[in-house]
């Protein structure tokens, strides 16, 4: 019930263009990293002087006017430029909902050409975030063009999908990202109940880990860590094979201590205005984050 509400205010545009004017609020702080580049540079330094990377995103999403696109580019654009300045140790993470699919196919696939383009130049991996199922094939479409061209490419895979066996297969030599998958999807589509989530999203990760490239276990579920742990020793599966990746400000301590014990470990940083859908998200995730909202709003 209450994930619907939150997925369901997650898509609400009217809140979205308020929620922007207004900054970050309800808590939002304590997860988005920053609203401009120079406050997202300083939270990268501070995690890389514990040794852990960074995947940034330029928050937007679902955006259908032209103007945005390109405004949103141009944000990555000089994202990029900016972690080559600093000499930080940082990739990019963005949706191709953000950058056009929804205007114009070709549009949205001259813009990502343009952001992986620069970031080739530099030698920087650019991840494509994988949305709702409508949006699946054409950002696969678009991944498959781009990397025609390009090897700094990646995308995601959603263990909720009944598909997800076939696109990891496909896509086993991309470095990948699998998570369980944040969004709601029709019964006909995706596995509904948690622990055939589970299930599926330990086996995704067990086939990459054995038959894949680089894979990058995107979760904050200690059992699946745990799990994944003794996987890769019992498998011989060497530390540079994989990684953890959490969201920027969920479990901090964890983050630290998987970096301390010599795993690599990456932190999604996600920055900027629009805050307001990545934020629904993640309090439809666990409603335990609602306990965000409630210390923003009471302690004054
Ligand atoms: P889940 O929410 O299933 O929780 C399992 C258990 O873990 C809980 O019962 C609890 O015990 C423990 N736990 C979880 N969070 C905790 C916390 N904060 N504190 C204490 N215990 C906690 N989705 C998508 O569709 N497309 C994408 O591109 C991405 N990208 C992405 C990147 C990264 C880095 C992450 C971490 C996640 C994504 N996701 C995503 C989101 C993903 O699909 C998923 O919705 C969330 O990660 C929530 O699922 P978890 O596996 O984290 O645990």
């Amino acid at each position: 019930m209450l994930k619907d509400l939150f997925i369901g205010l997650s898509q609400n545009q009217f809140l979205n263009s308020a929620a922007k004017k207004y900054g970050l609020k309800l808590g939002a702080q304590s997860v988005v990293a920053g609203t401009n580049i120079e406050e997202t540079i300083k939270s990268i330094k501070e995690l890389n002087s514990h040794g852990i990377s960074c995947t940034v995103d330029n928050l937007g999403e679902f955006v259908f006017k032209e103007e945005e696109a390109i405004e949103a580019m141009n944000n990555i654009l000089a994202v990029i430029e900016a972690i080559h300045e600093h000499k930080v140790d940082a990739h990019i993470s963005l949706k191709p909902t953000q950058l056009g699919l929804d205007i114009d196919y070709d549009f949205c696939l001259g813009n990502l050409r343009e952001i992986v383009d620069r970031a080739k130049q530099y030698d920087i991996f650019v991840n494509f975030d994988m949305e709702d199922h409508g949006h699946l094939d054409p950002s696969f479409q678009i991944l498959d063009e781009l990397s025609k061209e390009y090897d700094n490419v990646g995308t995601v895979i959603q263990a909720y999908f009944f598909r997800a066996k076939e696109d990891i297969q496909k896509y086993q030599n991309y470095r990948l990202r699998i998570v369980k998958g944040a969004y709601k999807e029709p019964a006909e589509l995706a596995y509904q109940d948690k622990k055939e989530i589970d299930r599926n999203y330990i086996k995704l990760i067990e086939w990459h880990l054995l038959n894949g490239k680089f894979t990058s276990i995107a979760t904050h579920d200690h059992h699946v860590i745990n799990h994944v742990k003794e996987f890769v020793k019992r498998n011989d599966i060497p530390n540079d094979k994989f990684e953890f990746q959490m969201l920027y400000g969920f479990r901090k301590e964890m983050q630290l201590e998987l970096a301390k014990e010599g795993y690599n470990f990456c932190t999604y940083v996600p920055f900027g205005n629009d805050w307001y859908g990545y934020f629904m998200r993640r309090l439809a995730e666990r409603p335990q984050n609602l306990n965000l909202v409630a210390k923003q709003v009471f302690n004054k």
